[in-house]
């Protein structure tokens, strides 16, 4: 294709890395109306955060060519982003493609919503991938005391125990998740951290301890069962023990907490800079390897945050 032409108030980005996740499913199956960003459509291009370099820029604008940025427009070599859409690259992230992990989410959730306090026992399912993978490091970084995370691979289990610091790791399917937890987790879960719904949430309330604080950021059984469009994530829950524990559950939108992403940025940049945090990450090269890269995600093939690489 021709190089995308800037119009006012445009910068041309060549993009260096863009990153591949799971949301995109809810955007192509179409059916969702309640997300802030539109469906994709037969014929659109894919998007998704990327940071790249500034190759032409209007005089006087607010970046110059070799400025770094991050924007929304991954998913092609080149993009003409509004410079409205852009922000510079944090100067103290050791790599800028740091910026891709997609974890503010959890950070803001952890911070806001479930505030996690000194020696708290945190569960976070779905923890392999490109939020969970950081949620579980940022939930001890905080204060909890006992980390607990689920994911349906026994190979990823192992992994999340030896290189992410969680102490204990469920995995469905090989015992009943109500088990796992009575085990893990005797005194009960204080935080949860829940990017899966469906049967592992309904396991979590189960074992709730008084007073827990439940954070629903995500919904990775709804969005990535093959049988549905993954506009829907239904759970059965106890809504009864909720009551008479005094549970409470919150979703977090990004919209609600636009504060989040810098304070999320600075610590993070702090805590990779500092070695007190491991960013996990599948780099995938060449853009030609971007479709099978999402295919793979969607999978469950991949640990951490899946970027595509494009500077060889
Ligand atoms: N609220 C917000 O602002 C916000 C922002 C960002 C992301 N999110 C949401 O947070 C969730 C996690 O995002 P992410 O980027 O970490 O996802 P991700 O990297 O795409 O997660 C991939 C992992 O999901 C697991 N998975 C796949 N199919 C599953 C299924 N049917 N049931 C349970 N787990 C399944 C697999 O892990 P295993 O194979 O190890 O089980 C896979 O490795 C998503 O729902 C995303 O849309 C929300």
């Amino acid at each position: 294709m021709p190089l995308p032409e800037p119009g006012p108030g445009e910068v041309l980005v060549r993009n260096r890395h863009f990153g591949v996740v799971s949301g995109l499913r809810t955007l192509l199956g179409g059916r969702e109306t309640t997300s802030s960003f539109p469906s994709i459509r037969p014929g659109d291009p894919l998007f998704g955060a990327a940071v790249g370099e500034v190759v032409a820029a209007p005089d006087g604008g607010r970046f110059r060519p070799g400025d770094a940025v991050v924007h929304p427009f991954g998913w092609r070599e080149y993009a003409a982003v509004a410079e409205t859409h852009c922000v510079p690259v944090h100067p103290r992230l050791p790599d800028a493609a740091a910026h891709l992990a997609p974890s503010s989410p959890a950070y803001g959730a952890l911070t806001r919503l479930a505030a996690v306090r000194e020696g708290d026992t945190v569960l976070v399912t779905g923890a392999t991938g490109g939020v969970g993978s950081l949620a579980g490091q940022v939930a001890r970084l905080l204060g909890a005391g006992r980390v607990l995370g689920t994911t349906r691979s026994a190979h990823k289990a192992v992994r999340l125990t030896r290189e992410l610091g969680y102490d204990a790791v469920l995995v469905p399917g090989e015992a009943p998740l109500s088990e796992q937890l009575a085990e893990a987790a005797p005194d009960g879960l204080d935080v949860v951290l829940d990017l899966v719904g469906g049967e592992q949430l309904r396991a979590a309330v189960d074992a709730a301890a008084p007073g827990a604080r439940i954070a629903l950021v995500g919904s990775l059984a709804g969005q990535l069962d093959p049988r549905h469009d993954g506009s829907a994530s239904p759970a059965e829950i106890d809504t009864f023990r909720m009551i008479t524990l005094g549970v409470t559950m919150s979703g977090y939108r990004y919209p609600d907490h636009l504060d989040v992403e810098a304070e999320w940025t600075d610590r993070f940049a702090q805590w990779l800079s500092t070695g007190r945090i491991n960013f996990p990450q599948v780099r995938v090269p060449g853009i030609e390897g971007a479709p099978r890269a999402l295919k793979e995600m969607m999978a469950g093939r991949h640990l951490g945050t899946v970027i595509v690489d494009l500077t060889g």
